[in-house]
């Protein structure tokens, strides 16, 4: 990998500013390769140095993923004024990193969302013909009949083109039945408009999983965590 500026490294890796980084070399507490270093502007391959603090090997993290159970109230476009965004819920590193959610969901929709820094990655899952599948839990005001399910899991007209097909499978089927629907597609306000196309209404609507893999139920709302190398693949798998 290219090299990088020694300040760079550490605030990306510590989740400190690069102000405090400065401070943290000039204490002499950095070695790089076993040497301490001082100078802010010396490079390095983060990927191969061996970079301790006070003693302390640093993990160099190129990117980082994070899955977060979206409470409803809160926006996914990180950038809406005086609203309570997904940045908000997630820590100073994350911030710092500018990550930004790969994929939106409404602001009153819960559940899975994927917050990454990695530009390439959000681009391969969502790129039109590449989506990965997402699962949705849906609470429909309304029973759907077999046909209905067979209209909706066909492909509708959305927009000037025909949805791909989606497998719809009823969960529950009590007053507000509950169906599990899995689309590949994220058209704005897809599902809405689906179940609104069939004369329904959704009453809630969470992600339960992208891709391979599911929202971690030890997660409570507003909650988040990295994922493994292993779950980051799953996604796409
Ligand atoms: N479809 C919707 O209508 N809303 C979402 O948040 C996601 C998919």
């Amino acid at each position: 990998m290219a090299t990088e500026r020694i300040d760079k490294i550490l605030a990306s890796c510590t989740g400190r500013s690069r102000k405090e980084v400065k401070q943290i070399l000039r204490s002499g507490a950095v070695r790089l390769d076993g040497s301490a270093v001082r100078s802010p502007d010396l490079r390095a391959d983060p990927e191969t140095a061996v970079i301790t603090v006070d003693g302390v090997r640093l993990v160099y993290k190129k990117y980082i993923y994070i899955m977060l159970n979206k409470p409803a109230g809160v926006v996914s476009s990180t950038d809406e004024k005086g609203m309570a965004t997904v940045l908000d819920l997630v820590d100073e590193e994350a911030r710092r990193r500018n990550v930004f959610p790969a994929g939106r969901l409404d602001r009153d929709t819960t559940g899975f969302i994927l917050l990454t820094d990695d530009g390439a990655f959000a681009h391969e899952i969502l790129a039109p013909g590449k989506h990965v599948e997402k699962t949705y839990l849906v609470t429909a005001e309304h029973r759907l009949s077999d046909a209905q399910i067979r209209t909706l899991e066909q492909g509708i007209e959305m927009d000037g083109e025909t949805l791909q097909p989606c497998v719809l499978t009823v969960v529950s089927d009590g007053p507000q039945p509950v169906y599990e629907l899995r689309i590949r597609q994220g058209k704005y306000h897809q599902i809405k408009r689906m179940f609104a196309f069939v004369d329904n209404r959704v009453l809630a609507l969470r992600r339960t999983a992208m891709g391979g893999l599911a929202l971690d139920p030890s997660l409570r709302e507003g909650e988040w965590r990295e994922l493994t190398p292993e779950e980051v693949a799953r996604i796409k798998a």
